[in-house]
């Protein structure tokens, strides 16, 4: 309709598929926005506000043009609109007694507390587990208290917690494990199909 603006999405509810690179831009723009929206106050705005959508783009366009062999992205989609995505791949060496690595999960602000997030952890853990991988590390920062409820009512186990920099910034990190991941997918719902 003329005059108003649309984000492509349809009201339907969302449907998670495997990532591509044409996925790239709007996955950089999911993520600033998410990191935007839950690290205000946790990482200086400064940073935040200076996160460039080009250089994330270039980042997740390489990775999804990566052999995808033992790497995973899905993106949660509705209509034509992306609302979320999630990331893992294999750790070698393992880490932590983990083997694998959900390295990213974020969802767009008007999105969460759907269960979205549920199905995207619950479809990376079985892309990894399907990679041959048996326990499955994430790290938040220590603050993000929503993002750690999250984890802990998949099951995670607090690993540790400790310091580190991120670029350049002092921040406390906590890692979580997943280590049953049949019991992970099922507490997300059970396997999604994966494409
Ligand atoms: C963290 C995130 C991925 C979770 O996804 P989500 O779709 O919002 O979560 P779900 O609806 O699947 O929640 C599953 C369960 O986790 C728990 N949970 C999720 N969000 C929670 C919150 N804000 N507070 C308390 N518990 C929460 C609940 O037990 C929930 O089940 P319920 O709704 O039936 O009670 C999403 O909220 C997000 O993108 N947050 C901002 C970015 C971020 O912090 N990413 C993680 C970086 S480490």
């Amino acid at each position: 309709m003329a005059g108003v603006e649309t984000d492509g999405a349809t009201g339907a509810p969302a449907i998670v598929r495997a990532a591509t690179t044409t996925d790239a831009p709007a996955i950089a723009r999911v993520r600033i926005d998410a990191w935007r929206s839950t690290y205000r106050g946790m990482i200086p705005d400064a940073y935040l506000d200076g996160m460039s959508v080009d250089e994330s783009e270039s980042h997740w366009r390489r990775i999804l043009q990566a052999a995808p062999g033992r790497f995973s992205v899905f993106v949660a989609v509705e209509g034509e609109a992306v609302v979320g995505f999630a990331a893992g791949h294999m750790l070698e060496p393992p880490k932590l007694g983990c083997d694998a690595e959900l390295s990213a999960i974020y969802l767009r602000a008007d999105r969460r507390r759907t269960g979205i997030g549920r199905r995207l952890a619950g479809t990376v853990a079985a892309a990894q587990r399907g990679h041959g991988a048996t326990a499955l590390l994430t790290w938040v920062i220590a603050g993000n208290r929503p993002a750690r409820a999250f984890y802990e009512a998949l099951g995670a186990e607090l690993l540790v917690e400790q310091p580190f920099q991120w670029d350049g910034i002092d921040l406390v990190e906590t890692g979580y494990g997943f280590r049953d991941l049949d019991r992970l997918v099922a507490a997300c719902g059970g396997m999604a199909a994966l494409h």
